[in-house]
């Protein structure tokens, strides 16, 4: 697949099957996080945990679904990617970080054939449980900012996208 037949392949999938991604696919994935931009160059500032503990999985689902009960906010993915940060070189910059080492996460799984979804919600459901921090592993001082869970969509559920160019664009010559 070329670069943008992958960008516009890429949809967020909200209902996985149980089949697991492969564990050389999901190498290729995070490699293509590691070769994002990141400001500063700060790399060390960041790490990358890839989840597939059933257990774990369940935790940090229920622990993201306090604020709507019932919900399933990891949507039953087979592999949750959870990116952690310290504070880096400029305030808040780890969160920019995040959206440009999960998009080119979101982008090699598209290219893969592996489906996708960007999640916010499992973000607080992680930060706000010290105990799934620890359990995470996460150094010192290292927070949640970004997860993107991973895994072969159910198609029963509805896709967003189009081909129309969604965020109006001016063009000043
Ligand atoms: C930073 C960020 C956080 C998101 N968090 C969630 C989330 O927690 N749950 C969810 O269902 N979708 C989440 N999404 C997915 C967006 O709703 C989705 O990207 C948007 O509706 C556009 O659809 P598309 O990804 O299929 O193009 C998030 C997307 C981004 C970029």
């Amino acid at each position: 697949m070329n670069t943008l037949d992958a960008i516009k392949a890429r949809h967020s999938s909200r209902g996985f099957t149980d089949k697991q991604i492969s564990d050389d696919d999901l190498k290729a994935i995070l490699f293509a996080g590691g070769q994002a931009a990141v400001g500063g160059a700060d790399f060390k500032s960041m790490k990358l945990y890839a989840v597939q503990d059933p257990e774990l999985l369940k935790a940090i689902d229920e622990a993201s679904a306090k604020k709507r009960p019932g919900s399933h906010p990891l949507y039953g993915a087979p592999t949750l990617v959870v990116l952690a940060s310290k504070e880096s070189i400029l305030p808040s910059i780890e969160f920019t970080n995040a959206g440009c080492v999960i998009q080119n996460m979101m982008v090699a799984a598209a290219d893969l054939g592996i489906d996708s979804i960007y999640l916010w919600m499992s973000m607080y459901g992680i930060n706000e449980e010290p105990e799934l921090m620890k359990r995470l592993g996460f150094p010192e001082g290292f927070t949640c900012v970004g997860t993107m869970a991973l895994g072969y969509e159910t198609k029963a559920f509805p896709k967003l996208k189009a081909e129309e160019q969604r965020i109006e664009v001016e063009y000043i010559k």
